[in-house]
């Protein structure tokens, strides 16, 4: 079985790192073989712009799906996209490592897959969900928060972790990913450090054995069900008697918030 984890985190000695570090010993200890995209290590350019495609099909009007489709169609991809490309292909669990930075991944995880998920080559309007490139294959989000637990739940004042975390997880599953059940690091104080510093390194001690645990035991996690195919209508709207699995796409319109 073989691992790709991709790192957005600009220290190597954060704890996002460390828990990549932390993930791939683990999964090698039981006979895995791992590969690490480290985004910023890497210098990888964020920003779709016109300037990577070599042979645009239209130099007067740069149109991103449109040029994508035609690199994709025509392999001039640039090669640092065809390079993550293959390495997702080659992956039988992909991780996303990334720190919650304003309530959403940093910029340079959104722009990898601005550029990676490229249409043609990651996706089609046919190629999706259950007919998705990635179709067999895991994936699963590792995230770091500074802040508890308890602050993430449902009622917590940092917002639903789950929903939170949804859209990433929708755009995995839009891949034909089997998307795992998120792995959050709750209390990750880095720099500014609100508690005594003795716990925070036994809390953060513990979740990397946590994560550990958890890539070992990937067979038990549960998998974040969406919607197939099958349960979309012509207007792309659910279709009656279709499961709804979060309130990100559901039957009715008003959400009971009491
Ligand atoms: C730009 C920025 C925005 C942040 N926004 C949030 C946030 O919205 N929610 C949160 O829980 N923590 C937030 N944090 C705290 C980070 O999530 C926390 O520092 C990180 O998970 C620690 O991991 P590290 O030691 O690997 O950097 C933010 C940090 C930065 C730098």
């Amino acid at each position: 079985m073989h691992a790709h984890f991709v790192l957005a985190h600009p220290e190597p000695q954060s704890y996002n790192a460390h828990l990549v570090r932390s993930g791939v010993e683990a999964l090698e200890a039981e006979g895995w073989t791992a590969t690490v995209s480290d985004l910023y290590a890497m210098g990888f350019d964020p920003s779709e712009r016109p300037e990577h495609f070599a042979d645009p099909l239209n130099p007067a009007r740069f149109d991103v799906q449109a040029e994508q489709r035609h690199a994709s169609a025509n392999g001039t991809l640039p090669e640092h996209v065809t390079a993550e490309l293959e390495r997702m292909e080659a992956a039988d669990l992909l991780v996303l490592q990334y720190p919650m930075w304003w309530h959403l991944p940093p910029a340079m995880l959104k722009g990898w897959m601005d550029r990676v998920f490229a249409y043609g080559e990651a996706y089609t309007s046919t190629k999706r969900f259950e007919n998705g490139r990635f179709v067999g294959k895991r994936a699963m989000l590792s995230v770091t928060v500074g802040t508890s637990r308890e602050t993430y739940e449902h009622d917590g004042r940092s917002g639903d972790i789950d929903l939170m975390l949804w859209p990433v997880n929708f755009s995995l599953a839009y891949l034909g990913y089997t998307v795992l059940d998120h792995f959050v690091a709750y209390g990750v104080e880095a720099g500014l450090r609100y508690s005594d510093p003795a716990t925070v390194e036994a809390r953060l001690k513990k979740v990397a054995e946590d994560f550990k645990m958890t890539l070992t035991g990937l067979d038990g996690r549960p998998v974040i069900p969406f919607n197939r195919k099958a349960e979309w209508g012509e207007d792309g709207r659910i279709v009656p008697g279709a499961p709804v699995y979060s309130p990100f796409i559901r039957r009715r319109r008003e959400l009971e918030l009491e």
